[in-house]
């Protein structure tokens, strides 16, 4: 009888804790800040470039206009070619969030043509947009792009400047990949935000972002809501049930885009795609594009199921480089010299306290950071920068000797820059500080 009272407190001071625990992290687990009622701009606004298909040939361009759907289409003309302007007719749908509503538009540009520049216009109705230009890369040349973890700016922030500075000093890089969380939460004004960060540049150059936590509308069940695709718009053809895959060509690179926020069993579609395309894959370079990091820097036991689904894929499928964000700070794993080389970094005001686990090489805390990749028929060259200042903060090249793929560290000499700013009082800043203080005695040669 007695020890039967015993296992009932027990049990009830379990369930106790449990409530107590799940009650102060409600609100990071499943509240979602309201959105502030918005209005469409009658004119088309939020206009951005996108991929298509997976052909390296396709584009998409999206844009927003109002808030019923009109006749709607994109005059497109070949500048190379002086040819006459086409009219692509575009695809219109409503999309009612939870305190506004806007028609989204979506054309879908194909078998454009190689080193051809277009200029294009947006109209709705009888409004009309500015005219733009893109400029198709050459067929069979080296590829060269930038890629940003989370940006999640805040309202009116200076990432548009930080991303304008990091193409002006990489003048070859041609398009623009966001590893998730471009958007600090699904409501308007933070949309517009991050139309902010990509304005001149999306509208200019392609623009490929995969789905990050904070895209979710969080809840039991996290819900991602059809704007995010009708606005990166090769989605809606390439979704798989819920999920948001994708997958592109680009001169000898071949991209492949994971949703890596979902639930155990859309994981498990996602693997079933991945392995499916992994296995027709003929790209000289395989990149996979997740938000969670499969080795996470923020503790061991973190991002388990996405390593669990992904991880043996790309080792066993030749993947070359695995480009990751979510976690807020600076790192590589190069598997002791050997491919997949996996990156994690961010370019947002936030920085996350991190673990530092020796399976990792390079670590960078406390500023921003932008990645550029250069393809060439021979050589992956993976560079990182802090995006700040465009400091060279890490290198390394990946060799294809035909049957072997060798790296080379040409950042190991970069001194590693780990700054943090604890915040008065907090327990777990103080920890982390200690933390680098550590790592910091133990690595004196990486400092
Ligand atoms: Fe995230």
């Amino acid at each position: 009888m007695r020890r039967k009272a015993i296992s009932l407190i027990a049990i009830i001071a379990v369930l106790v804790a449990l409530g107590f625990w799940t009650s102060s992290r409600w609100d990071v687990w499943f509240s979602n800040p309201e959105e502030p009622a918005y209005v469409a701009s009658n004119e088309p606004s939020r206009i951005l470039l996108t991929f298509g298909d997976s052909t390296a040939t396709s584009r998409n361009i999206s844009w927003m206009c109002d808030s019923v759907v009109m006749p709607s289409y994109i005059e497109l003309y070949d500048t190379t070619a002086h040819k006459l302007a086409q009219s692509i007719p575009a695809i219109g749908e409503v999309y009612e969030s939870r305190s506004g509503k806007a028609a989204y538009y979506h054309g879908k540009l194909r078998d454009l043509l190689y080193g051809h520049t277009y200029k294009y216009r947006v109209a709705t109705g009888e409004a009309v947009s500015e005219w733009h230009t893109f400029t198709m890369q050459q067929e069979g040349a080296p590829a060269s792009f930038i890629y940003v973890g989370d940006v999640q700016d805040s309202i009116d922030g200076v990432a548009n400047s930080l991303l304008k500075n990091a193409f002006k000093n990489n003048p070859d890089a041609e398009f623009l990949i966001c590893g998730g969380d471009l958007t600090e939460r699904p409501i308007d004004e933070y949309w517009a935000e991050s139309f902010r960060t990509l304005d001149s540049i999306g509208q200019s150059m392609p623009v490929l972002t995969i789905t990050g936590n904070h895209d979710y509308l969080k809840g039991i069940i996290g819900n991602l809501e059809r704007r995010f695709s009708l606005i990166h718009s090769y989605f809606l053809d390439s979704m798989i049930g819920e999920n948001q895959v994708f997958t592109t060509h680009y001169g000898d690179i071949q991209f492949f885009l994971l949703d890596s926020n979902r639930e155990f069993p859309y994981l498990f579609t996602q693997r079933e795609w991945l392995e499916k395309e992994l296995i027709a894959s003929k790209a000289k370079w395989k990149i996979v594009i997740a938000h969670h990091p499969l080795y996470s820097i923020r503790g061991s036991m973190n991002n388990l199921v996405q390593r669990w689904m992904f991880d043996d894929l790309v080792r066993k499928y030749g993947v070359d480089l695995i480009l990751q964000g979510h976690e807020h700070a600076y790192a590589r794993m190069t598997n002791e010299g050997s491919t997949p080389v996996y990156t994690v970094s961010h370019c947002s005001p936030k920085s996350y306290r991190i673990e530092f686990d020796d399976i990792f090489d390079k670590f960078g805390s406390g500023t921003r950071y932008y990645q550029k990749i250069h393809a060439s028929n021979d050589t992956l060259y993976i560079t990182a920068y802090d995006a700040n200042n465009g400091t060279h903060y890490d290198s390394l090249l990946i060799v294809n000797n035909g049957n072997m793929k060798n790296i080379i560290d040409c950042g190991k000499n970069i001194r590693e820059v780990v700054e943090f700013e604890p915040a008065p009082g907090s327990k777990k800043d103080a920890e982390f500080a200690e933390r680098i203080k550590e790592y910091k005695e133990k690595h004196k040669d990486r400092f």
